[in-house]
């Protein structure tokens, strides 16, 4: 199979599909690859890299879309690249459906095979392709939240680790699952105080069985978040309910409860955020004032990172791209469960319920169409 990497064109991507090492693999496997020129530089890799590995390097995106047999990408295609997507090529990355109309229209249109990274899923419900990014973010809301907190940043001066005869800060952390438990160690490594909230006991009961001493766990309420709220230096936001929007679980009146220049990390930003404040911001403004309370909520935080954002990622979708380069994508999607979930849009067709549901769009249960194909 013929795989194409094109460069990364969404603003503020650093991150590439495939590494050198990726480049190595498929090739054992007797594959061919072609990368724009570039592709990786952002990342730390070098044209240079991938030629010593064998890939071939093309100077224009349009002749690695009109070539490949399978694009991998890292964000959706963006409105530039919709005419590019062809019928019967394989599309491997971050689709995220569910957030635009237009780009889902555009998928179906061009009779494309989407098989989207974020609804690759385990027969326990986890979502393998999410997690690297969720253990990036959540150790980055810890740095980001330290730094914010510094005077100059607009925070309020407090230094998490404290020193000797001055105490550490305190951080309270909503959600215990891949974001907060990762935001959570770091802040705790750091010496603060940290309170990880949860709504579920079970998850409560672990973490307390394997987190640190400086770490306490609280049931999540809205008496709890208020009786601990006045004592925190800072705030990071980590709830999900699948397939939802993040509940508001800091409105805005609660701010008042809060210390001036405490600073509040919402990394759920990208489901609406749980703090009621909260609104996107970018890696060129992160932050804003609300009530005295500094809010960061950028919404591609891995993105700020993308020498290990591109490992991290890189590392968990190789083994599924391979799968797809060696059999095809019907023998790999028939043979696999957890790629089956992962595929949204074939051949015009709507494949994945929620997308379906989310524009009222016309929708074939996956077996029914894996039964046709
Ligand atoms: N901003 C970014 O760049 C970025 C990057 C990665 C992930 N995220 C987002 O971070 C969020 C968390 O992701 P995750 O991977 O940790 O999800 P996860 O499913 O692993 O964890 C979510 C946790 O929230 C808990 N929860 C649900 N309702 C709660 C409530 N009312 N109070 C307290 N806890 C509650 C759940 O029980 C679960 O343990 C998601 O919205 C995800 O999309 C953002």
């Amino acid at each position: 199979m013929l795989i194409g990497v094109p460069k990364e064109i969404k603003k503020h991507e650093n991150r590439v599909a495939l590494l050198p090492g990726g480049v190595v693999e498929l090739k054992k496997h007797g594959h061919n690859i072609i990368i724009e020129k570039d592709a990786g530089i952002s990342s730390g890799f070098p044209d240079e890299l991938y030629v010593n590995a064998g890939a071939e390097i093309i100077d224009t995106a349009e002749e690695i879309w009109a070539k490949a047999d399978m694009i991998m990408k890292v964000k959706e295609p963006i409105e530039k690249e919709y005419p590019l997507m062809r019928k019967g090529q394989i599309i491997f990355t971050y689709f995220h459906f569910a957030a635009s109309q237009e780009l889902t229209e555009a998928v179906v249109k061009s009779g494309c095979i989407a098989i989207a990274y974020e609804t690759v899923e385990k027969s326990d419900g986890s979502l393998p392709l999410l997690v690297p990014m969720s253990e990036v973010a959540g150790r980055m809301a810890a740095q980001e939240g330290a730094k914010f907190l510094e005077k100059v940043m607009g925070g309020r001066g407090v230094l998490l680790a404290g020193i000797p005869g001055v105490k550490p800060g305190n951080v309270m952390v909503l959600g215990g699952g891949v974001v907060g438990v990762n935001a959570a160690k770091i802040v705790a490594g750091m010496g603060a105080n940290v309170y990880i909230y949860d709504i579920s006991v079970q998850r409560l009961r672990y973490l307390d069985d394997v987190m640190p001493k400086n770490i306490t766990t609280m049931f999540s309420s809205h008496a709890s978040i208020c009786e601990m709220l006045p004592l925190m230096d800072l705030v990071i936001g980590a709830v999900l309910i699948p397939g939802a929007k993040a509940p508001k679980l800091i409105k805005r009146d609660m701010l008042k409860l809060m210390k001036p220049g405490a600073v509040i990390v919402d990394v759920a930003i990208d489901q609406g955020g749980c703090i009621e404040t909260a609104k996107p911001t970018t890696h060129d403004e992160p932050t804003y004032m609300v009530d005295g309370v500094l809010h960061y909520c950028v919404a591609n935080m891995p993105g700020a990172v993308p020498y290990t954002s591109t490992i991290g990622l890189t590392n968990v979708t190789m083994p599924y791209a391979i799968q797809i380069a060696n059999k095809g994508w019907v023998k790999a999607i028939k043979e696999n469960r957890e790629l089956e979930r992962g595929l949204n849009v074939a051949n015009g067709i709507i494949v994945y319920k929620d997308v379906a549901d989310a524009f009222d769009f016309e929708y074939t249960p996956v077996t029914k169409f894996l039964a046709s194909v």
